[in-house]
């Protein structure tokens, strides 16, 4: 089978804001990712996903978009991101840009024309409602951010009606019944994939379609996300029916005849749906990433979860779809302090680890900034320094209801998004190297000790591990043609697993654990003879049957000798 080139790629998902900052203002901007591009070059990415760099007051981090034409004087010039593309395709990266298309910024002119009267012409472009006739919102749902009086409805007092958000008050949802707002937005992608875009990332793309009529929720409240009666239910807007012709609209208008590469945001997809989106004869999307194994909630897989998820993502490969591979992104928390282990002790072992498994499992690689140095998370005394509008949200509730500030804060920094978003560590001088300003977000006080320039001068870099996976990406044809086989089922800490196709076997042996663990290899593997092309424990004998005692954290890949 012919491969599709973001089925070879590895991508490299760059938060601009905290990237590198050239000006000195303390935000990360294009003149800073310019100055890097080399370094992720010399990691051996193919591709790089901007999240959202567009003009935005900022609410959400860009997430808001005020004009989906323009750069945000923050990042820099279009001009300037002119240059960025040609510089990166010069290097053989392709660029994809972050496409938020369920809501926009309040502060969009689209939005700002659509609130000033019921005639006017972008009236539609949002999806407005009469109150109840006691003047009420128009049903129960909640938004997902906490603020008003948490409705995800807020009344405009110029022409008396509900505008809906599912999100910030001051990021209104567009309603994509109606035509000339998708016409718009087919144009707007145009002119994107004009300037020299490689494809997009497409925002929540499973809640564009809204439920007809607009009927209350029936699910029960939850204390902890309930706001005044108002109930945030992730069901109502997600995977509705229609949402397939909507894809469908946009692939055959735009995605495919510009022969564009897509990844949807897949709150709402699961193995089981994921064909309906992603099964190349539906013309939709390429590629979804799901939260079945990085969960935001819980923030533990275990070794049955790991092969339960793989397996069956490997079936919806097989189906004649695609997957991503990641287990963090900039909405999570470090994924070494979540599933690896953070101490001076493993943290460079376990991160490997945890890359062994992205880039050795069937899909595409989803590499999230500072992961590639083993960047940790990260714990502020004072809500004062938290950004991010879940966490401040949280935080006030928590307090409202009695809870310390200090329990409020050791409960919600394990997962708070601000983990992933504190500026990237490029060396160990002030700010971490990323500005000679004064950082948007503080810089993680452990920069000093884990930075770029720091872990590769060490010879255990965990930045020359990930080039390594990369590099063997391209040499080995099994890494993304090959079947998944899982050895040892129900084994807690060791995972074990081969890929092979025609051409090639490897097999993957990882201790997801912190002790050292003895297993018995299964007859069927060592009655062959394999070789050992990778590891994270130098100094172990590369033979396969002295992998009867793992160390900590190791993982090993093997390749059949035929
Ligand atoms: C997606 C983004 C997240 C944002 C949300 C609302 O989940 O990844 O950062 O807050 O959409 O746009």
């Amino acid at each position: 089978m012919d491969r599709k080139w973001w089925q070879e790629a590895v991508v490299y998902e760059i938060y601009c804001k905290s990237f590198c900052d050239s000006d000195g203002d303390g935000i990360g901007d294009l003149r800073g990712v310019m100055s890097k591009l080399h370094v992720l070059r010399d990691l051996g990415v193919n591709c790089i996903w901007f999240t959202p760099i567009y003009t935005s007051p900022q609410v959400d981090n860009g997430y808001d978009v005020a004009d989906y034409r323009n750069i945000d004087p923050a990042y820099g010039t279009l001009d300037d991101f002119k240059e960025l593309l040609d510089m990166a395709h010069g290097m053989g990266i392709r660029v994809i840009m972050d496409m938020v298309l369920n809501h926009s910024s309040d502060e969009c002119e689209w939005f700002k024309e659509s609130r000033k009267s019921k005639d006017n012409h972008y009236r539609n472009y949002y999806i407005w409602q009469p109150p109840k006739e006691d003047g009420s919102e128009p049903n129960n749902w909640g938004s997902y951010f906490r603020e008003g009086n948490g409705s995800a409805w807020e009344f405009d007092e110029t022409t008396g009606e509900y505008y809906l958000h599912q999100y910030s008050i001051k990021m209104p949802d567009l309603n994509w019944e109606y035509e000339p707002l998708r016409r718009e937005i087919y144009d707007m992608l145009n002119f994107w994939i004009d300037l020299g875009v490689d494809g997009f990332r497409l925002d929540i793309f499973t809640r564009l379609k809204k439920p007809e009529g607009f009927p209350d929720t029936k699910k029960e409240p939850d204390p902890l996300l309930d706001r005044n009666g108002f109930i945030v239910d992730t069901t109502m807007c997600t995977n509705v029916e229609g949402i397939h012709e909507i894809l469908h609209e946009l692939y055959t208008e735009v995605f495919g005849p510009r022969e564009c590469m897509t990844v949807g945001e897949g709150a709402g997809v699961s193995h089981k749906n994921a064909l309906d989106y992603v099964s190349a004869s539906r013309e939709e999307l390429d590629m979804v990433y799901h939260f079945e194994l990085s969960s935001r909630r819980t923030y533990s897989i275990s070794a049955d979860h790991f092969r339960k998820i793989q397996s069956e993502w490997a079936g919806v490969i097989k189906n004649n779809g695609w997957a991503v591979q990641y287990l963090s992104n900039h909405d999570s928390a470090r994924q070494v302090s979540c599933y690896g282990c953070d101490s001076d002790e493993f943290r460079a072992d376990s991160a490997k680890l945890l890359a062994a498994f992205i880039h050795t499992t069937p899909g595409t690689p989803f590499i999230y900034q500072g992961e590639e140095i083993g960047m940790v998370n990260v714990k502020y005394d004072s809500i004062e320094d938290y950004n991010c509008c879940y966490t401040v949200g949280d935080y006030n509730a928590m307090i409202a209801s009695g809870v310390s500030p200090k329990e409020a804060i050791d409960t919600l920094a394990p997962r708070s998004r601000d983990n992933a978003r504190t500026p990237y560590q490029w060396d160990a001088t002030e700010n971490a190297g990323f500005s000679i300003g004064k950082p948007w977000i503080k810089v993680n006080p452990k920069y000093k000790e884990i930075n770029l320039e720091a872990d590769r001068a060490s010879d255990d870099s965990i930045f020359a591990f990930y080039k390594e996976l990369i590099k063997m990406r391209r040499e080995n044809p099994a890494i993304i043609d090959g079947d998944l086989t899982f050895y040892l089922d129900g084994h807690e800490e060791i995972i074990m697993y081969s890929r092979a196709c025609a051409s090639q076997t490897l097999l993957v042996v990882a201790n997801y654990s912190g002790k050292t663990v003895k297993f018995d290899i299964p007859k069927e593997i060592m009655d062959c003879a394999w070789t050992r092309k990778l590891t994270n424990k130098k100094d172990t004998d590369p033979s396969l049957d002295s992998l009867r005692d793992l160390l900590p954290w190791e993982v090993e890949i093997y390749e059949l000798v035929k």
